[in-house]
């Protein structure tokens, strides 16, 4: 562990970036903000409903165009602004990159379409102004967050595992995203028609020519979440070792729905596991077992309408000490599996890019114990921005206040608390008490 965190101390060096400016306009409860954030740790106070999660949202809806929270674009519109003729939503940040300024934009606006009531929603984004698209975006800025809520990546079904490992690999792999989108349309087009073919019409060798395609884009995923989580799995490891006081080991592996020759239908991985070492499949391996698979289910899958193997279907399963932390996990050793999983994201990402993610935590320390409170702070202070929020300043060591930024939030609206350094954090431990 000290090993890596020297590299990444050295990589960190190397290349900075971080979010220097973020300007927000009818983003939630943001009217209009506009936030200089520094380097190292920001800690950011509010009571419920002033706009904390709101803040951590838009940092990464500006990284990625994704909310991890809202299921529609459009619920990221301040309410107000729906009353006004032109309803918009406007995010934009500047990050320094070695020193030199990139500017990140993403608008969201409101077409009315004249006749019916319909509306539509347009999603633009510009880098240094230019107009892109979500696939340039990804990357410019890496963040990892961690929020309560991520429980659900152990607890939770496996849709939400699968996109965590999409959006994972996606931050340093354009050509994974690439191939994922192209997939999930060859997925729809393959459900149709196999819905289709249920009612007589369509195909079977149009089925055929859309089995190929399936295949070969996910078997190009497939192989390729296989090696990250390989990756992850090492990293994940040595920081769950220490975050349980080296008691636990933690293994992850991925669940194939394909099945692959000579081996059990869930393919483990790592060191943790007998025989799960070199078990190395190439893509055109996975291609060709998954191709051979398909034909074998074509009756099965026309009966039911839907593609029933692939990327689409796997599953991430984390193992502790041996026993499916999914199933059996208690709340407390999920929530330190999630927290090992996004550490080594972090970790991940700044070896993949050579740039340090923005850590954004969401109100996770209330939920730690004291020993994992100390090592997520001891990691987060490697990092080269970290942005966290509390509904309490008691929650952090007065040590720890000293030398975080600390701001207030307010109502959509946010102030620093105090200056930086021990007036802040006096003025900080003043505010327990009222
Ligand atoms: N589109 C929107 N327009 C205006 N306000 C919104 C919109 N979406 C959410 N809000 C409001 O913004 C407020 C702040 O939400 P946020 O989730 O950021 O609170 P928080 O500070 O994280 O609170 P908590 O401590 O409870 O987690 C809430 O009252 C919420 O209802
Ligand atoms: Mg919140």
């Amino acid at each position: 562990m000290i090993e890596l965190r020297g590299r990444l101390v050295a990589l960190a060096t190397e290349h900075e970036v971080y979010l220097e400016h973020l300007s927000l306009a009818n983003f939630r409860n943001y009217v209009r903000l506009e936030l200089e954030l520094p380097p190292g740790i920001t800690l950011v106070q509010g009571e419920n409903a002033q706009g904390k999660t709101n803040l951590l949202e838009a940092i990464y809806y500006l990284a990625t165009a994704r909310s991890p929270y809202a299921t529609a674009d459009r619920e990221l519109i301040n309410w107000l602004a729906e009353e006004e003729e032109l309803t918009f939503a406007r995010l934009a940040g500047q990050i320094q990159k070695d020193r030199a300024l990139q500017r990140l934009e993403i608008s969201l606006l409101k077409e009315r379409a004249p006749a019916a009531n319909a509306h539509s929603l347009k999603k633009q984004i510009r880098i240094n102004g230019v107009p892109r698209r979500v696939l340039d975006l990804i990357g410019q800025l890496n963040v990892v967050l961690f929020m309560p809520q991520d429980i659900d990546l152990v607890a939770g079904s496996p849709s939400g595992r699968r996109r965590y490992l999409d959006t994972t690999i996606c931050q340093f792999d354009s050509l994974y995203c690439r191939t994922l989108r192209r997939y999930g349309r060859v997925l729809t087009q393959r459900n149709h028609l196999l819905r289709q073919l249920q009612e007589r019409r369509g195909s079977h060798e149009q089925l055929r020519f859309w089995d190929e395609k399936l295949a070969e884009d996910g078997a190009h995923l497939i192989a390729r979440r296989r090696e990250v989580i390989v990756e992850l799995e090492e990293l994940a490891r040595a920081i769950y070792l220490e975050l349980t006081g080296r008691d636990e080991h933690l293994s992850l592996r991925y669940e194939m729905s394909t099945r692959m020759p000579d081996t059990h239908y869930q393919i483990p991985l790592g060191p943790g596991f007998e025989g799960g070492l070199g078990i190395r499949y190439s893509e055109s391996s996975i291609r060709e077992a998954f191709l051979e698979q398909l034909r074998g289910i074509t009756r099965e899958e026309i009966q039911r309408g839907m593609s029933l193997i692939g990327p689409h279907r796997d599953d991430l399963g984390f193992l502790a000490g041996g026993v499916d932390m999914r199933i059996y996990g208690s709340r407390g050793q999920q929530r330190t599996v999630v927290l090992a999983l996004k550490l080594a994201e972090a970790e991940l990402l700044a070896r993949k890019t050579g740039e340090q993610p923005v850590v954004l935590l969401d109100e996770v320390m209330s939920e730690l114990d004291e020993a994992r409170r100390r090592y997520l702070m001891q990691a987060i202070e490697n990092s080269q921005q970290a942005i966290l929020t509390t509904t309490h300043w008691n929650a952090y060591r007065p040590e720890f206040l000293e030398q975080a930024t600390l701001l207030r939030v307010k109502e959509g609206r946010i102030k620093g608390a105090g200056e930086q350094g021990s007036r802040g954090a006096e003025e900080a431990r003043a505010g327990i008490r009222y």
